[in-house]
């Protein structure tokens, strides 16, 4: 009998390696259990960045061992089983799924495999467009009218879903042009565009209500609504990429040619769609996307290269799940798991408790992350959080890394996250005002958080901007007890600050002076030092231009400062109960008295351009222009432009995948211009005032 050494990690490591046949077996429960929970339940237990991997390893497995290979295996099949709730549509030609490759070696071995079969060396023409990350969404025309929407289902049989579909603005009802096929089924995807996705997470997340974990669920958890009523609110787009059935055969032998034709008829098509004739020339396609990929309307996952020529395509066919002739390079993951080791309560500026994630350090959307936001206490209690959970870490675009799910099942031995019941800085009461998620500490500048951060916020560049008056600083400063409100800043002398630490006699001495030269600043500068809840820089311009001084600002009413632009219900509530906090009045009493001053205001004499006194929204991507393009020149010509549709606006321009506010304008009624109006409107008007 052979002598197991039980010390050596070799022979440990034999002992323990399941069989090839036990390691697919394992691999495919797995991953059917996945499935289940993704396609079928909505609710991902494993991030897509994982998923890959698990597949991939699979399909290896299967590969270096055929005999194992059976029809059933995850790897054979496309998305997951049909839910019950609505009717059944068999796909005529399947939907499909795509291969992927990960890198540019990955790249050149599937092209060479495509050269290998079309028997050739020539440069092979490729389609290439970006990999929308939705959900896969087939449209039948027959006459040119949408008559059935399918999502893809298992790749066989999907679920009807014509009422919501046809609640999706971009999304044509009837064709138009020419040489429309008798009947012709579109291939797409559905998305929700990433600026509605971010709004409707930041209303839901104010309002305390469930949060979308990405824009992918969020496009498939609209679609899947039974109440088509519900979905027509979500801010749902399409973009086509291929066709299924079709009657004709006189359609263009190139797969980019049959786009522009789709286009032609008025289905939407994403602008980032071209051909490239090289391997090198999808590759640098590749880095523009993933260049650009924070800045396009949607989420992408990657790009899709497609082998241009029809012929070949059907040369080529299909291998059980995928077409030969394409393939998905993937982008790096934005989304991926990890541990969450503990939550930390941080206090901000206006005393708002934020739960913080400190995680194990996890590789994300090109950065390592060690913590993310936990947005509020409800999300924690969403998500049921213990110590030692997997979650799931989602960095995407500009935004700050979040916890969007927690993974797996839960070990009760786990301890729960509570929210506390006190200031974790102050140990005051805190306090959640009536719809509204955010939880405050009531201490206002009595909490050393608040001070220390109003007083920062005070002195930062945007506001009254004394120079060298850092985070560290400040900190010192209020744990010193030398300063406890902006207005302390002038008291103090150089003598009590090169005791600080790392604070020479000539730092302390510039800073002195800094504080000094601050005292002459504007009126917006001051105003927005203040810091009162949701007055941004936009807010304090408009307030300062209409009201010109400090007195007559402290005085006026809720109707007064409505008048204002952008000046709604909450901020001129918040406004009021700025001014009415007594030590809030003391501190502004006080800061003058320091000698803080500003050139007095007058107001603008009152030029009629052809735009003055109407009010614009811009909405939705535009095509032609930039937005801040299209924002100046509205207000040349004497336009105000809001953030925000309300009664009080005249006119909304509404570009590509215009959402929420698009939806707002026509409930309210208000006119609605697309791009190609602005321009008429810009031109006419421009040339009406020379
Ligand atoms: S072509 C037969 N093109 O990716 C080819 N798919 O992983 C089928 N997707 O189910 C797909 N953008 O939902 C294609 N430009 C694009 C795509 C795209 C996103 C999705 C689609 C598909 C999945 C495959």
């Amino acid at each position: 009998m052979k002598k197991v050494n039980y010390f050596q990690p070799y022979c440990l490591k034999t002992l323990m390696t399941p069989s090839f046949e036990d390691q697919i077996l394992a691999l495919r429960e797995v991953i059917n259990r996945y499935n289940l929970h993704y396609y079928t339940h909505d609710e991902p237990i494993i991030t897509d960045a994982e998923y890959d991997r698990k597949i991939q390893q699979l399909r290896q497995l299967e590969s270096e061992n055929p005999e194992f290979k059976t029809p059933d295996s995850p790897t054979q099949k496309v998305g997951g089983a049909v839910l019950s709730a609505f009717s059944k549509v068999n796909h005529e030609i399947p939907m499909l799924s795509l291969g992927n490759v990960y890198s540019a070696e990955e790249l050149e071995a599937f092209v060479e495999r495509l050269n290998n079969r079309l028997d050739t060396r020539d440069d092979l023409l490729f389609c290439v467009e970006p990999k929308l990350d939705g959900l896969a969404i087939s449209l039948l025309y027959v006459k040119g009218h949408l008559l059935r929407a399918a999502t893809r289902g298992d790749g066989r049989i999907g679920e009807d879903v014509t009422h919501n579909i046809k609640t999706i603005k971009n999304i044509p009802l009837t064709l138009k042009g020419q040489h429309i096929p008798e009947l012709i089924e579109i291939r797409g995807e559905v998305v929700m565009p990433l600026a509605d996705f971010n709004a409707y997470n930041q209303v839901a997340e104010q309002q305390g209500q469930k949060r979308f974990a990405n824009p992918r669920n969020a496009a498939a958890g609209s679609l899947r609504q039974l109440d088509s009523k519900i979905t027509a609110t979500r801010p749902l787009a399409f973009y086509s990429y291929g066709i299924g059935q079709v009657s004709s055969e006189a359609l263009p032998d190139s797969h980019y040619q049959r786009l522009l034709q789709i286009k032609a008829w008025g289905l939407p098509l994403s602008q980032e769609v071209e051909r490239q004739g090289s391997v090198q020339g999808c590759l640098n396609y590749y880095h523009s996307i993933l260049q650009k990929r924070d800045n396009l309307p949607y989420e992408i996952d990657g790009v899709v290269y497609k082998i241009d020529d029809i012929k070949l395509q059907e040369k080529l066919g299909f291998v059980s799940r995928a077409p030969r002739w394409a393939t998905a390079h993937k982008f790096p993951a934005q989304e991926e798991q990890t541990l969450l080791l503990d939550v930390e309560f941080q206090v901000g500026r206006t005393g708002a408790i934020t739960p913080v994630a400190i995680l194990e350090p996890v590789f994300v959307g090109g950065v390592t992350v060690s913590r993310a936001s936990l947005h509020n206490k409800d999300e924690i209690a969403r998500l049921g959080l213990s110590r030692g959970d997997t979650v799931v870490i989602r960095r995407a675009a500009d935004v700050i890394p979040q916890v969007t799910s927690r993974l797996a099942e839960k070990n009760p031995h786990f301890e729960a996250i509570i929210f506390p019941d006190l200031c974790p800085v102050c140990q005051s009461e805190l306090e959640q005002i009536a719809d509204e998620a955010t939880i405050r500490c009531s201490a206002g500048l009595f909490c050393a958080a608040q001070r220390k951060q109003a007083i920062q916020y005070f002195s930062s560049r945007k506001t009254m901007n004394i120079d060298g008056l850092g985070e560290k600083v400040v900190e010192q400063l209020v744990d010193a007890d030398l300063i406890s409100t902006p207005a302390d800043l002038y008291g103090l002398h150089a003598d009590q600050l090169v005791e600080l630490e790392r604070m020479g006699p000539k730092k302390a001495e510039n800073l002195i002076n800094a504080i000094h030269q601050s005292k002459q600043t504007t009126f917006a500068r001051f105003l927005l030092a203040m810091g009162i809840r949701e007055v941004g820089e936009a807010t304090v311009n408009n307030l300062t231009e209409h009201f010109l001084t400090l007195q007559r600002l402290q005085q006026a009413d809720k109707e007064a400062l409505q008048a204002v632009d952008d000046v709604g219900e909450v901020v001129a509530q918040h406004i009021i109960h700025f001014f009415r906090q007594s030590h809030n009045v003391e501190v502004i009493e006080a800061l003058l008295e320091a000698g803080i001053h500003w050139p007095q205001l007058t107001a603008k004499p009152q030029k009629s351009l052809p735009l003055s006194g109407k009010t614009y929204v811009l909405t939705g991507t535009l095509t032609q222009m930039k937005r801040n393009e299209a924002k100046v020149l509205l207000q040349t010509l004497g336009a105000k432009i809001s953030a925000s549709v309300s009664a009080k606006t005249d006119c909304v321009v509404a570009g590509e995948s215009a959402g929420s506010k698009l939806l707002k304008a026509r409930e309210l009624g208000i006119a609605i211009i697309d791009e190609e109006q602005l321009q008429v409107l810009l031109a006419s008007l421009q040339n009406s005032t020379g």
